[in-house]
């Protein structure tokens, strides 16, 4: 096991981050002078994302959505999902360049690694994400800041696939597909 948390998922398509790569960095200043059209923006994502009050309602609605997601809420592991909230919320906050709380008490996140002991199966990831996309919908941001968002957490949600228990496994070959 390495710490690159996608070792096992295969080589990301360019552009893709791995899910807990370091930090991506504030949008770099342009060299323009001041009738320069674009102004820039050289806040944090985490910032443009609306800072920690974003992330708290986001996680929130996430954790409810898993309340009421009987297949999902069996795999983890605690009756009380609040430590769980807090880890996560804590994750995302230090990802998009909030404070570095979640390494302070957790240590590198290894997220692959942490989600081994989990069936996460395709079906699996698909109802994280639909807690997920409902969560970050529920609340104020701008386009460029939710798809940036979403983007991430749907390519490192495809990363912590682990099992594929009850899909097909039989290579396409040896399927009789007449
Ligand atoms: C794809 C579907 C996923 C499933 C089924 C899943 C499930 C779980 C479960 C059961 C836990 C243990 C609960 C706990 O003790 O914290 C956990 C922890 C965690 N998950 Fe996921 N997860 C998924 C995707 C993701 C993604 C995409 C991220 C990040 C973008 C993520 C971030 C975390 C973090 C930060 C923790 C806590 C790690 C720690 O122990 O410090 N998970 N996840």
């Amino acid at each position: 096991m390495t710490d690159n948390p996608t070792d096992a998922a295969g080589t990301p398509a360019p552009g893709t981050p791995a899910p807990d790569a370091a930090a991506p960095q504030a949008a770099a200043p342009q060299a323009a002078g001041p009738d320069a059209a674009q102004p820039t923006d050289e806040r944090s994502p985490y910032e443009r994302m609306g800072g920690a009050e974003t992330f708290r309602a986001i996680v929130h609605r996430f954790y409810e959505n898993v309340r009421t997601t009987p297949d999902l809420h069996a795999l983890y592991p605690e009756e009380d999902l609040g430590p769980a909230e807090d880890r996560l919320r804590l994750f995302l906050e230090q990802y998009w360049g909030g404070p570095t709380t979640y390494s302070e008490q957790r240590g590198h996140p290894r997220l692959r690694m942490r989600h081994a002991p989990f069936k996460v199966t395709p079906a699996q990831r698909d109802n994280w994400l639909a807690c997920m996309h409902d969560a970050v919908g529920s609340v104020e941001m701008d386009k460029a800041a939710r798809d940036e968002l979403w983007n991430y957490l749907s390519r490192a949600a495809d990363a912590m696939i682990n099992a594929f228990e009850g899909e097909d496994m039989t290579p396409t070959h040896r399927r009789n597909l007449l």
